[in-house]
């Protein structure tokens, strides 16, 4: 599970803007403080930040596309063997 997510978070985008170590750019917030601009740092509210994105940032001046706009990760996608519906 962690394992999957570090090759997603470098494979993707999300290292553009949140930081090889996600410890944040000017683009995008730091990850790893426990401190959270969108809802607490939930697991739920985490997953509801990365499938929508942040298309108005607080603080930052990139703007997150939901996804980090890989259309693997997108529900309807065929490639994903996790949640296709097959
Ligand atoms: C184009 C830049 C960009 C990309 C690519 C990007 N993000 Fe973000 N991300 C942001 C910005 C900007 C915010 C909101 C910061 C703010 O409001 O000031 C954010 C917020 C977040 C948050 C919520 C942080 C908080 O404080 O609540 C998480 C979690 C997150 N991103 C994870 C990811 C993941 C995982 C990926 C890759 C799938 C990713 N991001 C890709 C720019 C980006």
């Amino acid at each position: 599970m962690v394992a999957r997510g570090d090759r997603l978070y470098h494979g993707n985008t999300c290292v553009g803007c949140h930081g090889s170590n996600a410890e944040g750019t000017p683009l995008g917030p730091d990850l790893t403080k426990g401190k959270w601009l969108w809802g607490d740092g939930s697991l739920a509210a985490i997953s509801r930040t990365i499938t929508e994105g942040v298309a108005n940032p607080k603080e930052h001046t990139g703007v997150m596309p939901p996804m980090g706009a890989r259309s693997s990760l997108h529900p309807k996608s065929r490639h994903s063997p996790r949640i296709s519906r097959r």
